[in-house]
């Protein structure tokens, strides 16, 4: 089975997926967003993971939808706390209609997510719903983490990597886990699929935060820069702050609490210390480690090794990616 099969299946059911129609300013953002594409990444994941354990996926697929929509929910929020212009390569929510909009639309996303969650097995669903409500408060938690740490200049690493696994990775981890329960693996099995998601999760976040200075504009989707712009306690700004020393720390924490700047200006000038100081290689390094414990989580799980391959070489490539 190819990953392509699952990805057919998934956009021919988003196709199909009508959320609502009046009035038309709650729900054509909603189309707009899902429609923009995106990797589907987390769906496709569960869908992978129900196929490690039964021959019919094909009833992961609704279920799968709940936790893109609810991603999607995330981001046209995250792009209101994040001021962001683009995403996935085109005007964000906020920006093309306005703030209230993206507002609403997102929480009547939300509210959408549950109900494709209700089309889980009954002798499934508080497991599946339970789960869900947890990931969902602490994706919130954070994202608030997030935000709290933009005005901070003293966050360390691993108050970062807690604020990541919130914010992205327990998402992946559900997701997987998602598709084990519901493809009917054990409860130990869940339990390594999510830990895979989590630790996958956050080199995710990690290689996110890497593109976000050095991934090509045309191919990224979003501003290139506004992690920089926006003082975003990230993995490279983390570890700038620790290794800098002298001139170099003043000229960083002289831009950090500059107001009134030129934004290309300050994303050169960040991005050149983040290159003196090679974080880029730091992060990298970093990004490879956290796959590999994600890799070593699914070695933890017993299935079919044709099925599981197709698992990897999926996870595989998301290390590469370019957006
Ligand atoms: C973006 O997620 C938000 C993060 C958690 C980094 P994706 O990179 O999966 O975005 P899409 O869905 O493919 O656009
Ligand atoms: C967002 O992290 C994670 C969530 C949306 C919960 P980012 O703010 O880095 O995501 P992007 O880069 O805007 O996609
Ligand atoms: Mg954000
Ligand atoms: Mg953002
Ligand atoms: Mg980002």
């Amino acid at each position: 089975m190819s990953p392509a099969v699952f990805i057919d299946a998934l956009k021919n059911e988003l196709q199909r997926t009508k959320y609502g129609q009046y009035p038309p300013e709650l729900y054509d953002p909603i189309q707009y967003i899902m429609n923009l594409g995106g990797k589907r990444l987390r769906p496709v994941l569960t869908l992978m993971a129900a196929y490690l354990f039964t021959d019919n996926w094909e009833k992961a697929i609704r279920p799968a939808l709940a936790v893109e929509v609810f991603h999607n929910f995330t981001l046209m929020h995250d792009d209101i706390m994040d001021q962001a212009p683009l995403r996935r390569g085109q005007p964000t929510v906020h920006e093309k209609w306005n703030h209230n909009i993206a507002i609403l639309s997102g929480d009547v996303m939300l509210v959408k997510a549950h109900e494709f969650l209700l089309e889980v097995e009954v002798h499934k669903l508080k497991a599946a719903m339970s789960r869900f409500t947890r990931t969902a408060a602490e994706v919130c938690e954070g994202q608030q983490m997030d935000m709290n740490f933009e005005t901070r200049w003293d966050v360390t690493e691993l108050e970062y990597i807690d604020m990541i696994r919130l914010k992205t990775s327990v998402l992946l981890g559900y997701a997987l886990e998602l598709g084990g329960l519901i493809g009917g693996a054990d409860e130990q099995t869940t339990a390594h699929l999510y830990e895979a998601g989590v630790n996958i999760g956050i080199g995710f976040q990690l290689k996110d935060d890497l593109l976000d200075v050095y991934g090509d504009p045309a191919k990224f989707g979003k501003q290139v820069g506004g992690d920089i712009i926006a003082n975003k306690k990230t993995f490279l700004l983390i570890e700038a702050l620790e290794q800098a020393t002298g001139s170099t720390k003043a000229e960083l924490t002289d831009w950090l609490t500059q107001v009134d700047f030129d934004k290309a200006e300050k994303v050169r000038a960040v991005t050149t210390i983040y290159n003196q100081l090679g974080v880029r290689e730091l992060t990298e390094a970093r990004i490879n480690d956290y796959f590999a414990k994600g890799f070593a989580n699914f070695e933890q799980i017993n299935a079919d090794p044709a099925r599981k391959e197709v698992l990897l070489q999926f996870t595989r490539q998301l290390v590469e990616r370019e957006s």
